[in-house]
């Protein structure tokens, strides 16, 4: 078999940053947001959903090649992207440069955002050795302390806002490059679908960090039987 050539290894990298925008993190995004939102259900349930995460065999290895190595890898060629602008707006036939830059931006926003936000659950609680059913008490009290104030309130909304337009943005980005929307029509009915997914995942946020705001309800560790 022939060597791959460095514009051939340059068009796969590019490929397989898209496609890890989508899977897994964009996936993994949708599934975070949607169990964060128990909180609003009650306390009980969203401790539970901890309680089944952190209980689960091999919980480091899943997490590291699902979320960890993929979001390295985005996060880097989101970058080389970046510093490379002119010539992929070309490649990835992207509509106008507003929303390009704004995808960009949005992108740096949360790794940003995200150093912070793993800085103050996941760290900590691999710090203090709170495994199994001591997670959940421990990252709920850190929760409860973040959304009480302004501080903690603001970087949350602007995480969530870029995270959610990043990827519902990234996402008809995605189905334009890998040739799923063609023609004007779809593109623009699929922009209309994209901004209404990626409302529901800010309002799905949003309404999480309110109800840890208005009621900060502190937890003891489930037993274990
Ligand atoms: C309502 C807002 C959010 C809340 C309450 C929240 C809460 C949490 C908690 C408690 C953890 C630690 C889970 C554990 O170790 O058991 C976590 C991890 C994580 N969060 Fe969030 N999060 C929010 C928004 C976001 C957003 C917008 C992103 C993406 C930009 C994000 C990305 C991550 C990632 C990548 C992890 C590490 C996953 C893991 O190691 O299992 N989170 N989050």
């Amino acid at each position: 078999m022939a060597k791959p050539s460095k514009d051939e290894i340059h068009y796969l990298l590019l490929k397989l940053h898209s496609l890890t925008g989508i899977v897994p993190i964009g996936a993994f995004l949708v599934v975070h947001l949607c169990v964060n939102s128990l909180r609003t259900v009650g306390v009980w349930p969203y401790q539970l959903s901890i309680d089944a995460i952190n209980n689960l065999p091999f919980l480091l290895v899943i997490e590291i090649t699902f979320i960890y190595i993929p979001l390295l890898f985005h996060s880097v060629m989101g970058f080389y992207v970046i510093h490379h602008a002119k010539t992929n707006v070309h490649r990835y036939r992207y509509p106008r440069n507003g929303l390009y830059t704004l995808q960009r931006l949005s992108g740096a926003v949360v790794f940003v955002f995200l150093i912070y936000h793993l800085g103050t659950t996941v760290a900590p609680k691999l710090w203090e050795g709170k495994h199994y059913f001591e997670a959940a008490p421990f990252l709920i009290d850190i929760l409860n302390g973040e959304f009480q104030t302004w501080q903690g309130l603001l970087v949350y909304t602007i995480g969530i806002v870029s995270a959610t337009f990043h990827f519902s943005n990234g996402l008809w980005g995605f189905c334009v490059s890998w040739g799923i929307l063609i023609g004007e029509n779809a593109q623009r009915n699929g922009a209309i679908v994209f901004a209404a997914i990626g409302l529901a995942l800010t309002v799905l946020g949003m309404a999480t960090v309110a109800e840890f705001n208005m009621n900060p309800i502190p937890v003891e560790a489930t037993v274990a039987r």
